[in-house]
């Protein structure tokens, strides 16, 4: 019996990844690995949607890319290679915008949401076809399902809408993808505004942690988590968002239920809590932080595993193509 395939996607553009990336994402990654085909993408496409200096984002992508492999990603048992070496992934994005309608696109709240924050003359055409590069992602490699938070959602919908129309109008030729929402995502806030998602675009710096963080800035930035004035160590969502953000992140991270450390913690105050906190944060990321230095100082190793995973990649991509190509009516080019 093959295994469903799993497919998804982070974007090179940060220096670390930080622990919302961690607890969301990159550790279902990881564990997914034991029950599914799965290919990771370091989406560099996707990165300039929005402006990057062009040494950033080579060093972004290489530290990105390290870090998955660091985290547990298993480079003999996933695929793991950057986006722009299947090029692909680019043709294939041309083709399914033929396909998507101008109002239909425009429906996208994500994209809506960027181009507020930047004006209206900051949003490039290329942030408003994200989606659509995104679709081609998955569809190329006949992906069974797409691990994503619920921010992605509504780009997973299209894909499945995607598909399901080349296929009617071209005959079968995509796996419709099945949504796959993250088992219980760890929902990680920002330190210093529980209320919103940690997120590099809409977080302080002092509202997050990185897994590459030096642990005085993590032991530092936890004491001054945002709490409240109960003083008792209980989770509560509604009354109490930052001390509940902070005994999941303990919880998940420590892999002890709430309800335990509610009661190790009975009496004692926000400070001993935070104390201990830091110290699961900081010595549960040193392991990841180590194997990550080591990958980058030596470039070219790395290089050469992102090299076998696209060609990998591409060994899945090409067949989907000429389908692709053939079914629409592109003459070989022999
Ligand atoms: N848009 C996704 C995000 O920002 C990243 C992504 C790009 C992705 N292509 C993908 C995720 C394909 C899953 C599948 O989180």
């Amino acid at each position: 019996m093959p295994q469903p395939r799993v497919f998804s996607g982070i974007q090179p553009t940060a220096d670390s990844f930080h622990l919302g990336n961690y607890l969301g994402a990159l550790r279902q990654w990881v564990t997914l690995q034991d029950t599914h085909d799965t290919i990771y993408c370091v989406v560099d496409l996707h990165a300039i949607t929005l402006p990057q200096q062009p040494a950033d984002l080579r060093r972004r992508t290489r530290v990105a890319a390290a870090q998955l492999f660091a985290a547990g990603i298993d480079p003999d048992r996933s695929i793991v290679f950057v986006q722009s070496h299947v090029p692909e992934h680019t043709e294939l994005t041309w083709v399914l915008s033929c396909l998507t309608g101008f109002g239909e696109a425009s429906r996208m709240t994500q994209f809506k949401d960027k181009a507020a924050k930047g004006g209206a003359d900051a949003a490039s055409v290329g942030l408003f076809t994200y989606p659509i590069l995104m679709a081609a992602d998955i569809l190329l490699y006949d992906a069974d399902q797409v691990p994503v938070g619920e921010d992605q959602r509504q780009h997973l919908e299209l894909t499945r809408d995607l598909a399901q129309r080349f296929n009617h109008r071209f005959g079968p030729t995509f796996v419709v993808p099945g949504p796959y929402i993250l088992p219980e995502v760890a929902k990680i806030t920002d330190l210093q505004d529980p209320s919103i998602k940690m997120s590099k675009s809409a977080s302080s710096p002092q509202g997050i942690i990185d897994v590459l963080e030096e642990p005085k800035s993590v032991e530092r930035k936890i004491m001054r988590a945002v709490t409240d004035t109960e003083g008792e160590v209980r989770a509560d969502e509604q009354a109490k968002p930052g001390v509940t953000n902070l005994l999941r992140i303990y919880s998940a991270l420590a892999g002890e239920p709430i309800a335990a450390l509610e009661q190790r913690y009975a009496g004692s105050g926000y400070g001993a809590f935070k104390k201990d906190l830091a110290e699961v944060v900081v010595g549960g990321f040193a392991p990841m932080r180590e194997r990550t230095e080591k990958l980058l100082a030596n470039e070219s190793e790395l290089d050469q595993l992102l090299a076998v995973g696209a060609a990998k990649a591409r060994k899945l991509a090409v067949p989907t193509m000429d389908r692709v190509r053939d079914r629409v009516g592109f003459l070989p080019a022999r």
